[in-house]
């Protein structure tokens, strides 16, 4: 028999299937133990759950599933366009923020031009799967103190880079690039290149850097959101792109028609208009990394100073600490894929998580 790499598009084999958080019913079964007793602390989840006006929004859009969603997503957009101060068609939903990633893949990448793409270092993992999956090279420029180096990320630019991926603050490292440094940058890319900041954690930060600004100036900026992260809606998988009107709509023409269900523009929509759940997830977080970091420092622990809802935290070996929390049922996430086989990254829980999870960190530092 022929093998099945003979026919499948050969840049597919660089690509290691994504790995995501250890799922807590995959834990659960593993330990023989019920799914409540494991907490998970490994997908940067709101440790709240999900808006109960979302919820209220979801059990009532489940009455017409048999209907097709809406495919352009019109309610929703226009609702995500007034809080930003902008019109309907500056924004795209995609399917998670990840499938507006693959939007980008879609539009502007060609292996035939022998495009490039930029990221730092310890960048979100999915550019890279993104370009490798485009058969396109990705440049990755150095991260000295996982800070990501806009600097450098201009010097790495040539003829044939297309597009550039700022997250910002990034997955795994954390750190923000602050808006003096975004405004250098932008003052002086190319207007050959499109800039994708990825602002996935945006709504945790203090004072946000402003990066719709350069959408408004009609600039080459495609700026990424979800509602993933602060409102508490990751498994429904939504999370949307904005840009000028015709960057959207070169987007909209790699989309497939009904990208995003019903359930999840319904939930999105509530969960937009819950400023108080927005509000005290922020509190929990903020108040959660504050004491994550301090319990660190007080175990002389490294760990890369925080802004979202996660901390990358040096255990020596991430791959063994990973295991022996698994066993004392926390899930935390190793860091080993990203090139960080030393750290784990940690996302804040509720206060009792983060305490149990301190608890378990300090055992297991005694028994080493
Ligand atoms: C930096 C960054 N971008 C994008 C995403 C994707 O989010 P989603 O596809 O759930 O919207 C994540 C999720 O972890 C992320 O950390």
């Amino acid at each position: 028999m022929t093998s099945i790499w003979e026919l499948a598009n050969p840049q597919l084999r660089q690509i290691a299937i994504y790995e995501p958080g250890k799922p807590i019913e995959e834990t659960a079964r593993e330990l023989g133990v019920e799914p409540g007793a494991i907490i998970k602390l490994a997908s940067n989840e709101n440790p709240l759950g999900p808006s109960p006006k979302a919820l209220q929004a979801m059990h009532a859009a489940l009455e017409n599933a048999h209907l097709y969603p809406d495919g352009s997503g019109f309610c929703l957009c226009k609702a995500v366009a007034a809080k930003l101060g902008l019109a309907p068609e500056n924004i795209i939903l995609g399917n998670g923020s990840n499938e507006a990633l693959e939007f980008l893949g879609h539009a502007f990448l060609d292996a035939t031009r022998q495009d490039e793409v930029i990221a730092s270092a310890y960048a979100f993992v999915v550019y890279k799967l993104i370009a490798t999956s485009f058969g396109v090279r990705m440049i990755e420029v150095p991260s000295p103190d996982y800070k990501q180096d806009l600097e450098t990320m201009l010097e790495a630019v040539t003829q044939k880079t297309r597009l550039i991926f700022i997250p910002n603050p990034n997955n795994p490292t954390g750190t923000l690039i602050s808006q003096r440094a975004i405004d250098s940058f932008m003052s002086r890319v190319s207007e050959n290149i499109v800039v994708v900041f990825d602002e996935a954690y945006f709504e945790f930060l203090d004072d946000p850097p402003d990066t719709l600004r350069f959408v408004r100036e009609g600039r080459n900026v495609i700026v990424l959101r979800t509602f993933s992260k602060i409102h508490g809606l990751a498994g429904l998988r939504i999370g949307y792109a904005v840009a000028r009107p015709d960057v959207i709509e070169v987007l909209h023409r790699t989309r497939q028609p009904f990208n995003v269900n019903s359930i999840a523009q319904a939930g999105a929509l509530a969960a937009l208009e819950d400023d108080a759940h927005l509000r005290e997830t922020k509190r929990v977080v903020d108040e959660g990394r504050a004491y994550l970091q301090e319990q660190f420092a007080g175990m002389q622990i490294r760990f890369v100073p925080a802004v979202a809802n996660f901390v990358m935290v040096n255990v020596g070996d991430g791959c063994a600490v990973f295991k022996k929390l698994l066993r004392r049922k926390i899930i935390v996430r190793p860091l080993k894929g990203y090139g960080l086989p030393e750290w784990v990254r940690i996302s804040v829980g509720t206060m009792e998580e983060n305490k149990k999870l301190i608890t378990a960190l300090r055992e297991l530092i005694r028994t080493q």
